[in-house]
């Protein structure tokens, strides 16, 4: 069955107000479309939690730093609702800009400490951005539970504290990263890689692994870091922006993780920005 596609706030609150009255769980995915075996991982785990399942689709300008990157991001609206299928979710949810940036809009959701690091240092804005759609979708949806990736693990953990900071009472669930079978993490921007970066993608999540393999036997970070670091210049990647090691809950840089930890990078190659974390250890 096709899911039916709703573009309206008012059409998406018609649908959802019985089963809101009738105390439904009602999951929702954040998505801006382009889906892969990914998103769909999300559409699964919301499927199996929640009696009702509405996936959203919006390539969110706001959380764009770069006009280039979001004239650049895939936008496969009709191959989207091919995919969504086979889940038989109840609503793909694909507001229009001006249905959640009308004329005059000019709130911002700012988280502070979770973004001071990493992407919110690398994307300036992108945070806030991601932070402003994810609490409309929220309170649009009226969804008890939400599902992100933990590829994204730094949204992840900042969509976490806006739930909480801003009493949006809905449970936000993290799902594990999926891979290619050569390990590249699933991601709607692989799309933009050619042919020969495509090939070398993988080798930054090689790295990443042979570091956390290393840190969990007992081995110095640093060393490892610098190998990994020489192995990525040779391998085509033109800059590495971050390769840390920081802890799950606060994203406090760790030298020796005691807590738990992950290994998060982000590199360019071929003009692709990637990003992927790995658990160090047991998560
Ligand atoms: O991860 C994404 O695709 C986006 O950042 C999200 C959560 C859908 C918000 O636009």
């Amino acid at each position: 069955m096709i899911a039916p596609i709703v573009r309206s706030l008012s059409a998406l609150r018609e649908m959802s107000e019985p089963w809101v009255r009738a105390g439904t769980s009602i999951g929702v995915v954040p998505t801006m479309g382009a889906l892969h075996d990914g998103h769909l991982s999300l559409v699964a785990a919301a499927k199996e939690r929640c009696e009702r399942v509405i996936v959203t689709i919006f390539v969110n300008p706001k959380q764009f730093n770069n006009p280039e990157d979001l004239a650049n991001y895939p936008r496969t609206e009709t191959e989207d609702a091919r995919k969504l299928k086979r889940f038989g979710v109840d609503a793909v949810y694909v507001p229009d800009g001006d249905v959640m940036y009308p004329d005059g809009f000019s709130t911002t959701v700012s988280v502070a400490g979770l973004t001071d690091v990493m992407d919110g240092i690398h994307r300036p804005g992108h945070f806030d951005g991601v932070a402003t759609v994810v609490s409309k979708l929220f309170i649009q949806s009226r969804a008890t539970d939400a599902f992100f990736g933990e590829k994204d693990f730094q949204q992840l953990q900042v969509v976490r504290r806006v739930a909480r900071d801003l009493d949006i009472p809905i449970t936000v669930h993290g799902c594990p990263t999926i891979r290619e079978i050569d390990g590249l993490a699933m991601s709607s921007r692989n799309l933009l890689l050619s042919d020969r970066a495509r090939v070398r993608a993988p080798i930054l999540f090689e790295e990443m692994e042979k570091i956390a393999e290393g840190v969990a036997a007992g081995k110095d970070f640093a060393p490892l870091r610098a190998a990994a670091l020489r192995r990525l210049a040779s391998s085509d990647f033109t800059s590495v922006e971050y390769l840390e090691m920081r802890a799950n809950d606060d994203l406090s840089l760790q030298d020796d993780p005691v807590r738990p930890s992950r290994l998060f990078a982000s590199a360019w190659l071929a003009g692709v920005r990637l990003i992927d974390n790995v658990a160090i250890g047991r998560d």
